[in-house]
C-alpha cells in the first residue's frame, strides 16, 4: 500500500484525480489533501476538497488549507477553465464537515516527519505550500519517498506559449522545489495532452451512476474550453503515476523554472542532455494512454460500485 499526500487547487481535473484516489484504495492510502490557491481562490479550492471528500466516500482523510496566494506574483486564476466555483457545472452537496486546523504547510511536514520515507507527495496545483514546506523543514526532502508533480513542460505552455498554469501561477516556489535537492518527477503537458477524454472516454464515464455527475458533467464544462477532442485530465495523471509507474516514460533532465523572463515566465527549460551533471527531476515523455484508461475507468468503477 502506497502513502500519498496530495496538495491541490480543486479544479476539474483536480476533482478527477482524487476520484482516482478514491477508486485506488486497495493500492494506495491517502494520508492527507491539502489545499492551495490556484484555479480559484483558496476558500473555493479548499471548499471544493471538502466536498469531494464527502461526496468521494474519502472517509476521514484529513482536509488542510495553505497558502492563498504566490509567494511574490500577483494572483493567476484558470476560472475562466474551471469555472467560477472551481468544478464547472458540477454542483456538489454541501460538505458537512469542517477542513482541519492549522495549516497545509505544517501538515505536509509533520506527516513526512513522522513517516520518513513512506509517503509520495503527489502536487498538483501551484508548488507554493511545497515550496514553504521546504523552507521551513529541509530535511522533508529526504523523508519523502518520492514527489511527483503536474505542472511543466518541455514543448509547449498552455496558460500563455512558454508556460504551464501550476507552474506561472506560482514560478519562485516551482524553482524553489525543483532546486531543493530531491528528484522531482515531472508529468507535464507533454504527456497530460494525450489523457483526453474523448467520445469513447465518456461513454464509459457515463453508466457510472452519482460519480458520473461528477466526471462527466465536469468533464463536459471543462471539454467547452480545451476542445481538441476533449478536455486533458491532468491532474490525474500525476495520480495514475503513483498507481503504475510504467505506464509512463521518464527521462532524467535538469529543469530550471524561469522566474525572469519577459515573455517566458514560469517556463520550465528541461535540459535533457546532462553533461555530466546530476539531473533532479525524471520528466515524462510519453504515457501508454489505453493503459492509463484502463486504470482510471477501473478505479472509477470500483468507486461507482462503492457509492450505489
Ligand atoms: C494544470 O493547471 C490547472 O488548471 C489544472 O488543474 C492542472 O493542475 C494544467 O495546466
Ligand atoms: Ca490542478
Amino acid at each position: 500500500m502506497k502513502k500519498v499526500l496530495i496538495d491541490c487547487d480543486p479544479g476539474i481535473d483536480d476533482a478527477l484525480a482524487l476520484a482516482l484516489a478514491a477508486g485506488s484504495r486497495d493500492a494506495l492510502d491517502l494520508v492527507g489533501v491539502t489545499t492551495v490557491g490556484g484555479n480559484v481562490d483558496l476558500p473555493l479550492t479548499t471548499a471544493n476538497a471538502l466536498a469531494l471528500r464527502e461526496f468521494l466516500d474519502l472517509g476521514d482523510v484529513p482536509v488542510t488549507p495553505g497558502s492563498a496566494g504566490a509567494l511574490l506574483r500577483h494572483t493567476v486564476r484558470a476560472d475562466h477553465v474551471h469555472g467560477a466555483s472551481g468544478l464547472g457545472a458540477v454542483v456538489l452537496p454541501a460538505p458537512v464537515r469542517e477542513p482541519s486546523e492549522g495549516h497545509a504547510v505544517d501538515f505536509i511536514v509533520d506527516a513526512l516527519r513522522a513517516a520518513p520515507g513512506e509517503i509520495t507527495l503527489v502536487a498538483v496545483g501551484p508548488l507554493t505550500n511545497l515550496a514553504l514546506a521546504v523552507r521551513r523543514e529541509p530535511r522533508i526532502v529526504e523523508w519523502a519517498r518520492d514527489l511527483v508533480i503536474m505542472g511543466g513542460s518541455y514543448t509547449r505552455g498552455n496558460h500563455n506559449p512558454a508556460a504551464e498554469f501550476n507552474m506561472l501561477a506560482d514560478p519562485e516556489a516551482a524553482a524553489i522545489v525543483f532546486g531543493a535537492g530531491w528528484t522531482v518527477t515531472m508529468i507535464g503537458l507533454d504527456v497530460t495532452l494525450t489523457a483526453v477524454v474523448n467520445a469513447a472516454v465518456l461513454d464509459r464515464m457515463r453508466p457510472l451512476g452519482r460519480l458520473a455527475e461528477l466526471l462527466v458533467t465536469g468533464a463536459q464544462s471543462y471539454m467547452a474550453v480545451t476542445a481538441e477532442g476533449g478536455p486533458a485530465i491532468h491532474d490525474a495523471c500525476a495520480v495514475a503515476y503513483t498507481l503504475d509507474p510504467s505506464l509512463f516514460t521518464c527521462v532524467p533532465a535538469v529543469v530550471d523554472v524561469e522566474t525572469a523572463g519577459l515573455y517566458t515566465r514560469g517556463m520550465t527549460v528541461v535540459d535533457f542532455d546532462l553533461a555530466g551533471r546530476e539531473p533532479n527531476a525524471l520528466v515524462a515523455t510519453s504515457l501508454d494512454v489505453p493503459g492509463f484508461w484502463d486504470l482510471v475507468i477501473g478505479a472509477y468503477e470500483r468507486l461507482a460500485a462503492r457509492l450505489r
